[in-house]
């Protein structure tokens, strides 16, 4: 199913999204937001930025969500997301996600939130006190979020898997039982999935202290590498070391474009010929080298606000109407929209 745009052109929709909890980073990029940036010639996209989900397990962070909309949204404009290609949206600011996450969780049985490995995983690791029907709820208000705009696509990491599977499996069973509305959207997911931490652990994340933020200055870029894990099992630089496994090389893999530099350091790593000093100093080159036109173009949003508030308010001005379209389909079908017509 393809949504007309213009003149006769047929234009297929992504919806993807981020929560607003803290500036982005480098595992976001390989994960996700290179995916969305070569996205954008050829899909008419819908960037969220899901705060509703945000208050899911940072309700008592109010001021952390706050913050992190713009710092979200700087991300966004820095790496090269264009606002008027694009349509960047608060979540919050289109209430129809609230109203389609409760429709949709009518059809929904509470099975398909149980057995959800991610959400799973994530309410085992959040403390008792934190475990509210709003955060146990989010998979559900995805869905939403996806169906909204009536998406094809979800360009994603892969935790988020599972929430689009659940969304094709909803928009199968409400097509069935009320009228065609939704395409059934596929996932995509970025050249490196899972990017590991600078503590070495599986995954780069806000909450375990260990990531290399795209709004990282130099220095600190520098100190993060510089004091990164490496091969835990090899004491002196003569001893032969491991690349797999080892987020120094992870990172030069998916950052350092000199791959004569990554491979020659790669064979010399295993022979126990070169230092991780060494290998750690020309990383933290080619991550500036990667970082500094991002850095240039966050500054200069910075210094202009107002451009940032544009990008968010027009691109929220274009998802309201496109809200409201669907939620006029969605209750025809569903024929909760003219009661008294059954009264005459
Ligand atoms: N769960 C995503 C994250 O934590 C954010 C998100 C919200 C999202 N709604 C979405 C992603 C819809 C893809 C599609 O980053």
């Amino acid at each position: 199913m393809t949504e007309s745009v213009g003149s006769g052109i047929t234009i297929k929709r992504i919806l993807t999204g981020i929560r607003p909890t803290g500036a982005l980073h480098l595992g976001h990029y390989v994960g996700a937001l290179e995916n969305w940036l070569r996205l954008q010639d050829q899909y008419e996209c819908f960037f969220l930025i899901a705060d509703y989900q945000a208050l899911g397990d940072h309700f008592h962070e109010i001021d952390l969500i706050r913050e992190s909309v713009r710092e979200v949204t700087l991300d966004w404009l820095a790496v090269g997301l264009d606002p008027d290609r694009s349509a960047f949206v608060i979540q919050s600011y289109v209430p129809e996600h609230a109203e389609l996450t409760m429709l949709l969780s009518f059809i929904t049985p509470l099975g398909m939130l149980e057995r959800n490995p991610t959400l799973k995983s994530e309410l085992d690791a959040l403390p008792v006190e934190r475990r509210s029907v709003g955060f146990f709820n989010y998979p559900m208000s995805q869905v939403a979020d996806i169906l909204l705009p009536k998406a094809h696509l979800v360009p994603v990491g892969d935790d988020q898997a599972p929430h689009v599977e659940m969304t094709r499996e909803i928009a199968r069973k409400f097509n069935r039982m009320f009228a065609e509305v939704f395409p059934e959207p596929d996932t995509l997911i970025g050249r490196i999935p899972r990017l590991r931490g600078t503590d070495g652990s599986a995954k780069m994340s806000k909450s375990k202290g260990n990531v290399i933020a795209l709004s990282d200055d130099a220095d600190t870029v520098k100190r993060k590498v510089m004091s990164m894990y490496t091969d835990p099992t090899r004491l002196r630089a003569s001893d032969p070391g491991h690349v797999e496994g080892n987020p120094l090389f992870e990172y030069h893999d998916a950052f350092n474009q000199d791959t004569a530099q990554v491979a020659d350091f790669k064979a010399r790593y295993v022979a126990g010929k070169v230092g991780d000093v060494e290998v750690k100093k020309a990383l933290v080159e080619a991550l500036n080298r990667f970082l500094a036109p991002i850095r240039t173009r966050r500054d200069e949003y910075a210094a202009k606000p107002q451009l940032v508030e544009d990008a968010l308010m027009e691109g929220t001005r274009r998802t309201r109407k496109i809200a409201a379209e669907t939620m006029r389909e969605v209750r025809a079908a569903m024929r909760i929209d003219s009661y008294t017509t059954v009264w005459e």
